[in-house]
C-alpha cells in the first residue's frame, strides 16, 4: 500500500462549524494569542487560559465530523494514510481514521502543570482552578503553546520524508515548524493543497492547487488518486 501523509490544519473543521484562526472572523481576531495560547498568559491569568479554552471543549462535544474528515479515513481501504494535524478537535478520530499525530496537543486531554507526563482525557468540558494531578498540582490544557516546544515535530517529519503522495488540507500554512513539514517530502512525490486560498510555495516541486473546500476536494481527489492507484 502506498503511504499517504496528509497534513492538516484549522480549516478541514471549519465545515464541522468549528472557527479558523486567520480567516475573517477567526479565533485571533477576537483574541490575543499572548493571553491566552502562552505560557505567559498562563502565568498571568490562567482563568482566562482556562476559559478560553473550556469554551472550545465544550464546542467540541457538540460538533460531528464533515465530508472532509470521512473522505480521509474511507482512503484507508486503499492507502497506508497517516494523518498530522495542527488541530485540537478529535474530528479525525471521531470519523474513524485510526493514524492522527496532533502537533498542537489535544483539546479533551489536560495534564500537570509540575508533571508533564501525567496527561489525562476530559470525558466532560469544564477544566477549573483546583483541579488537580493525582500528585496534587493544578492540571492545565495538554495544548502546545507559542513559545513551546512542539515535542512530535520529529516524528512527523520523518513520516513527512517517508510519503508516496502528500496532501495538505486546510491551512495557512503560517505557523511553523509544522509548515516546514512540506519541505521534508521528497521532490519527484505528488502534493496536493486543498484549501480555498492555496497557493504555490517557492520551492516545493510537485505541487497542486485544489482551490477549494475541504467537504468538496477531498472526496474529489480522492476518486482521482483511487483512478491513479
Ligand atoms: P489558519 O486559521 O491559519 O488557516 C485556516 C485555513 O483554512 C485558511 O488557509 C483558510 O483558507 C482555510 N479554510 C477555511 N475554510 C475552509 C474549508 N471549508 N475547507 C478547507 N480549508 C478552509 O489555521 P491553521 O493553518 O490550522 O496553533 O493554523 C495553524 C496554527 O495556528 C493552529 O494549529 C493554531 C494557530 O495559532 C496553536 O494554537 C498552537
Amino acid at each position: 500500500m502506498k503511504k499517504l501523509v496528509v497534513l492538516t490544519g484549522a480549516g478541514i473543521s471549519a465545515e464541522s462549524g468549528i472557527s479558523t484562526f486567520r480567516d475573517s472572523d477567526g479565533l485571533w481576531e477576537n483574541h490575543r494569542i499572548e493571553d491566552v495560547a502562552s505560557p505567559i498568559g498562563w502565568e498571568r491569568d490562567p482563568e482566562t487560559v482556562m476559559k478560553f479554552y473550556n469554551l472550545r471543549r465544550k464546542q467540541l462535544f457538540e460538533v460531528h465530523p464533515n465530508e472532509g474528515h470521512r473522505a480521509l479515513a474511507k482512503l484507508q481501504d486503499h492507502f497506508d494514510v497517516q494523518i498530522i494535524t495542527q488541530n485540537i478537535d478529535d474530528l479525525h478520530e471521531r470519523a474513524g481514521s485510526s493514524n492522527v499525530l496532533h502537533l498542537h496537543g489535544e483539546l479533551k486531554k489536560v495534564r500537570s502543570t509540575v508533571h508533564p507526563e501525567l496527561i489525562y482525557t476530559m470525558d466532560h468540558w469544564e477544566l477549573k482552578m483546583g483541579d488537580v494531578c493525582e500528585k496534587g498540582h493544578q492540571l492545565r490544557p495538554h495544548i502546545v503553546w507559542f513559545g513551546e516546544a512542539v515535542p512530535m515535530i520529529g516524528i512527523a517529519a520523518e513520516i513527512a520524508e517517508q510519503a508516496d503522495i502528500f496532501m495538505v488540507v486546510g491551512t495557512s500554512m503560517a505557523v511553523y515548524p509544522a509548515a516546514g513539514l512540506i519541505g521534508f517530502v521528497k521532490q519527484y512525490i505528488p502534493k496536493y493543497y486543498i484549501d480555498p486560498k492555496a497557493f504555490q510555495m517557492p520551492g516545493i516541486a510537485n505541487l497542486k492547487t485544489v482551490n477549494e473546500k475541504a467537504g468538496s476536494g477531498i472526496p474529489r481527489l480522492a476518486k482521482e488518486l483511487l483512478k491513479m492507484n
